[in-house]
């Protein structure tokens, strides 16, 4: 049987990952600055985590949400200190696109209203509302099409406010990123975090914080949406939740209540995968992983700032991206293939820097050292060509 083929591969085979490293099967190392696409938190194979997953598997991996499941309370209660959310409500499920299909539907639910405003350059996921409320045509198949959502531009607080004044009384949740990031690393302005929270207030809808990528202390706040100082009614996780182990939640404010039946999933909430987001957030307190990641993201974006090669330095904590001008368009190619570095993308020319939390200052240094070399590099070949052409 073949792989339905639907990923572009780099041809590299991975066996064997430690923190901020991960080695191929030929023994080369990589530094991992892309954290396999935000999602490792705590870092690769952290002690604390395979003993916590260890010691659950050996007790009991799985047994559905028909029975109490005490890890779920554990790991609720220790989310809500964490988080500062203690008063609300934890639903558990595995993945980024569950968790914004059940906060749109249960938005829905409680205020009984159908529209939903998404921002352009948004992603959300790829079930059939969560991508629905995605701006990418490319993936939204014609089943998925929906008429219930309205794109506005990111960051425009008059086309927020003009819609809610037209349709206020239609409009059931507002899905926000408060870091764009398959669009970019686009931060939203506090200004319009808080736009949407006066206006869900004044028109009883949903705020609903996308924090799959942005959340979990990646922006160096536990969510990207602390920066605007308010609070979501629903706020929706999972990469970084479990460090590469599947497990998604989304936390739902006090005033929604909730009623049997109305949610559910076979998965969510077993006891491996709560043991391992346990894990997680037990790590992440102990090492104070949300304040290295402001320091070391810090650290970062000021270095970075001074490259004038690149353009537009962005982010928040070690959520970072910038952009790549056309003369340097192999670098995140030669960054993997030369130097031995992962980075992830974002269409069309921005890089994207996703790294474990637990990032120390001399491996962002190691990242800086070798991104300054190929950049010397790439433009060192360029002049080497010019000169050529003028001879
Ligand atoms: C902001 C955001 N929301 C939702 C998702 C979807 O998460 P998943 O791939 O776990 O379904 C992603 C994945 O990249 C994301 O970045």
């Amino acid at each position: 049987m073949k792989l339905f083929d639907v990923y572009p591969l780099n041809n590299i085979t991975i066996t064997k990952a430690k923190g901020s490293y991960v080695w191929d099967d030929q023994g080369t190392k990589y530094l991992d600055m892309y954290g396999g696409h935000a999602v490792i938190s705590i870092g690769h194979t952290h002690p604390h985590w395979v003993l916590r997953i260890e010691e659950q598997l050996n007790k009991i991996a799985f047994y559905s949400n028909s029975v109490k499941i005490p890890v779920q309370q554990q790991l609720a209660e220790k989310l809500g200190k964490l988080s500062g959310k203690e008063d609300y409500q934890l639903f558990l499920i595995s993945s980024g696109a569950e968790a914004n299909e059940n906060a749109l539907k249960l938005a829905s639910f409680y205020n009984g209203k159908k529209k939903i405003i998404a921002f352009s350059k948004s992603f959300h996921g790829r079930t059939s509302l969560a991508v629905a409320v995605t701006d990418n045509p490319a993936i939204v198949a014609p089943v998925n099409e929906n008429e219930n959502v309205i794109f506005l531009p990111y960051n425009d607080e008059k086309a927020l406010e003009d819609c809610f004044a037209q349709r206020g009384d239609e409009i059931s949740s507002v899905i926000i990123e408060a870091i764009q990031g398959v669009g970019g690393i686009i931060p939203a302005t506090e200004n319009f975090l808080q736009k949407i929270r006066s206006l869900c207030n004044q028109y009883n809808a949903v705020y609903i914080a996308d924090s799959v990528q942005d959340g979990y202390g990646r922006s160096g706040q536990f969510f990207a949406h602390d920066y605007g100082r308010v609070s979501a009614d629903v706020y929706t996780m999972a990469k970084g939740m479990g460090n590469g182990f599947p497990i998604g939640g989304i936390l739902i404010a006090p005033h929604i209540a909730p009623k049997h039946g109305m949610l559910g999933t076979t998965f969510g909430g077993n006891q491996l995968a709560c043991a391992a987001a346990l894990a997680v957030l037990e790590v992440m307190e102990e090492e104070n992983l949300i304040e290295n990641a402001q320091k070391v993201g810090s650290y970062l974006l000021d270095r970075l700032a001074a490259i004038t090669e690149i353009k537009n330095v962005r982010g928040r904590g070690l959520m970072i991206g910038f952009d790549v001008p056309e003369e340097l368009k192999d670098l995140k190619k030669n960054l993997l293939y030369k130097q031995h570095v992962f980075t992830g993308e974002a269409k069309p020319n921005v890089i994207r820097l996703l790294p474990s939390l637990a990032l120390t200052k001399d491996q962002a240094s190691e990242f800086l050292e070798a991104l300054e070399a190929e950049i010397a590099s790439l433009t060192g070949a360029k002049k080497e060509s010019e000169r050529a052409v003028t001879v």
